[in-house]
């Protein structure tokens, strides 16, 4: 089964850092993952021409289109953000917005993938929620299936307080429990329902 993982941060570095983890762990139980990371990504945001209505694709030629391609094969996605301004990136509404071009070709491109979500805050409490919210409703309206790690600790996905460093994230013990409680239940998921 093959898994799709965007880190959605402007550099390679927290966000980055836990997804590669969580990609690792799910090679050692034989899933193909690739990872997208934005760092050093051209990523335009969607201008709402339409051309993707009629034309059956995006008027736009930037990084989007490894994005497009990879969303198409994977039966499972990894949406990674970093928090800002208490929800997800900038670079991950700009993504969500322009998936847009991909349903205008098929709308039942995304149904059925099983979707998991990752926030990385600089502060415990910065709006990782908030993040998880907003990746879990854009699953929602595209058909993909949320999960979650349940409840203490992961009740909408994995939640990380980086402190802005590598080492420090590497210590957040209760992150990287509910990034394991997550890919558990994400694992459950696609064995149960991708066939
Ligand atoms: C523009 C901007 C806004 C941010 N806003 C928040 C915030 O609201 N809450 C929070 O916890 N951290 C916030 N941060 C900190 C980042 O979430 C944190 O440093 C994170 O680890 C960055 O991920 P990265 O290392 O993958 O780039 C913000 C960082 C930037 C650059």
């Amino acid at each position: 089964m093959k898994i799709f993982a965007i880190s959605a941060s402007p550099r390679n570095e927290t966000t980055t850092y836990v997804t590669k983890k969580a990609l690792n762990k799910l090679k050692e139980d034989n899933f193909k993952v690739k990872l997208f990371s934005c760092a050093g990504k051209n990523i335009n945001h969607c201008i709402h021409c339409d051309y993707c209505l009629e034309h059956k694709k995006c008027i736009q030629n930037d990084d989007m289109d490894d994005i497009y391609e990879a969303l198409q094969e994977a039966d499972g996605l990894i949406f990674a953000t970093p928090v800002e301004s208490g929800g997800v990136s900038s670079i991950s509404a700009a993504i969500m917005d322009r998936t847009r071009a991909l349903e205008a070709v098929d709308f039942n491109l995304l149904r059925g993938k099983i979707g998991m979500s990752i926030a990385v805050g600089g502060d415990r409490t910065g709006g990782q929620d908030f993040a998880h919210i907003k990746i879990i409703t854009y699953y929602i309206i595209h058909g993909i299936i949320p999960v979650s790690g349940g409840p203490f600790g992961s009740n909408l996905g994995a939640s990380f307080w980086s402190q802005d460093s590598i080492e420090e994230i590497k210590k957040d013990n209760y992150g990287m429990n509910s990034l394991e409680r997550t890919l558990t239940e994400f694992k459950n998921f696609l064995n149960k329902y991708i066939l």
